[in-house]
């Protein structure tokens, strides 16, 4: 079964957490594209040549997680090039026999616009900077100000900006604990599948 479900929404969402379930849950192959901008932002030098010669240890580092590394993320994420030299891999990925769960920015807009399922995923700021301060500690306030930073950049870029595609369902998680975002997710889900099933095997 070609199958693909799209995860996008702004920093600290809840996106991964809801993109684990539901690829364990569904038995579904799973990429945190934010992993690849993060590993591109940390290798240093020229960006685009990072992007191209992306390996499988660069997304291994244990740094790729930090705040600073989510800035240096968004920063290359702007450049075209960068974008493009990703493309390819997160297509295939996407459309790989089997099912396939991305998370990341642009994945029902740009990387999988014909995924069965798009989700936008999203909190308010407050509550986004909280979640991301409990994970990486620090001051708060500074966690609040980079989210806010960083999804600024985000958006406003020219190419692949964030936004929900116009057939996205939006999953507000503010005030929704893990469990119960990860039960809505599901639920719709299990219905495209359903429907799916219905139209006939591709
Ligand atoms: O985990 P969090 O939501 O904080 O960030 P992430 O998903 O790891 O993404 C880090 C950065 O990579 C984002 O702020 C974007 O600038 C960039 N990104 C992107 O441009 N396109 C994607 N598909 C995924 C991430």
């Amino acid at each position: 079964m070609i199958f693909t479900v799209a995860i996008d929404g702004p920093a600290a969402a809840g996106k991964g957490t809801i993109s684990r379930a539901v690829a364990q849950r569904f038995g579904f192959a799973h990429l945190d594209t934010g992993l690849l901008y993060r590993a591109v932002g940390a290798k240093g030098g020229d960006p685009v040549v990072a992007a191209q010669t992306l390996t499988p240890a660069d997304l291994m580092r244990d740094d790729l997680r930090s705040m600073a590394a989510g800035q240096a993320a968004s920063r290359v994420a702007v450049i075209p090039a960068v974008r493009a030299a990703l493309t390819d891999f997160q297509r295939r990925f996407a459309r790989q026999p089997g099912g396939a769960v991305l998370d990341g920015r642009d994945i029902g807009t740009v990387i999988c616009p014909e995924a069965e399922v798009k989700l936008y995923v999203t909190a308010s700021p407050e509550v986004r900077a909280h979640r991301r301060w409990l994970e990486v500690g620090g001051d708060e306030a500074r966690v609040l100000a980079e989210v806010i930073e960083r999804d600024a950049r985000d958006m406003g870029r020219d190419d692949a900006p964030l936004r929900a595609a116009a057939d996205a369902v939006v999953i507000d998680t503010s005030a929704l604990d893990s469990d119960a975002a990860i039960g809505r997710a599901i639920s719709i889900v299990q219905a495209a599948i359903a429907m799916d099933r219905a139209h006939g095997p591709r």
